[in-house]
């Protein structure tokens, strides 16, 4: 793999949405050697732990825990030194638990890195809006009014103030949050779906080339990998069309 497809796959993460670690076992051998990250969420991280995490790690993946803590701020920073002390790459809070509350996840990072100087810092990042939630939803179950994207860009703006390395956005909200908060703040975009290739429930979707070019760091890609027929060859298509837009 020359070094700009290294580049791009670095920036690729892949999610494990399996019920088991044997289900998502078959895929991490089939993708072994490439450099990319996992995504470990809810449904597969309450039933294989931290086991699978660090066999994960084992394999040479960098790992995305995504949990999107929500909690007291004395709670999450808690899980945030649990998480650290695992390894992982990346990990996330809901920016809608507030300042006090991302300030308290980065302080719990802060602590786990220093009682173990061998653990590597991960990002932290904040979940904006999930791309499930409509504007009606927005407004009248949450009780936040005015347009979803003024709210993503306002939260980005506050994780980013309480010390959090970026947030996940759809990639149609990654220009206003660079534009908001910086070229360095870092967007983590889902909702990519490579040309010709199935929506399914996403709605605001870009293809992978188009989600780099429009400046994101990220991508998180599920089901056109996780379903393919061939998933390395579906991987590598993705990476090979982001690789134009990466220049690192
Ligand atoms: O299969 P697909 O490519 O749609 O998977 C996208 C992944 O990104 C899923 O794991 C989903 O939970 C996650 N995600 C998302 N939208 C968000 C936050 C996370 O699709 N706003």
């Amino acid at each position: 793999m020359n070094q700009a497809l290294h580049s791009a796959a670095r920036r690729l993460i892949i999610a494990l949405d399996y019920p088991n670690a044997a289900e998502a076992g078959q895929l991490i051998t089939q993708l072994e050697g490439i450099p990319c990250y996992m995504k470990v969420g809810m449904q597969l991280f309450y039933t294989a732990g931290p086991d699978f995490i660090r066999e994960l790690k084992s394999r040479g993946y960098s790992v995305f825990l995504d949990l999107k803590m929500h909690d007291i701020p004395n709670t999450v920073k808690g899980g945030a030194h649990s998480i650290t002390r695992l390894g992982v790459d990346m990990f996330n809070v809901h920016a809608a638990g507030g300042r006090q509350m991302m300030a308290a996840a980065a302080a719990g990072m802060e602590q786990a890195l220093q009682e173990d100087s061998s653990l590597q810092r991960p990002l932290l990042i904040a979940v904006t809006q999930l791309t499930s939630t409509s504007q009606e939803t927005m407004n009248q179950d949450i009780g936040i009014p005015g347009k979803v994207e003024d709210t993503v860009v306002r939260y980005a703006q506050m994780a980013r103030e309480s010390g959090l390395d970026g947030v996940v956005s759809s990639p149609l909200e990654g220009p206003a949050i660079k534009q908001m908060c910086g070229h360095s703040f870092i967007t983590v975009t889902p909702g990519v779906r490579p040309a010709g290739s199935d929506a399914g429930d996403q709605s605001r979707i870009m293809t992978p080339g188009q989600a780099m070019a429009a400046g994101n760091d990220y991508l998180v890609v599920g089901r056109p990998i996780t379903g393919a027929k061939d998933p390395r060859q579906s991987a590598e298509q993705i990476i090979e069309e982001m690789s134009v837009h990466v220049n690192d």
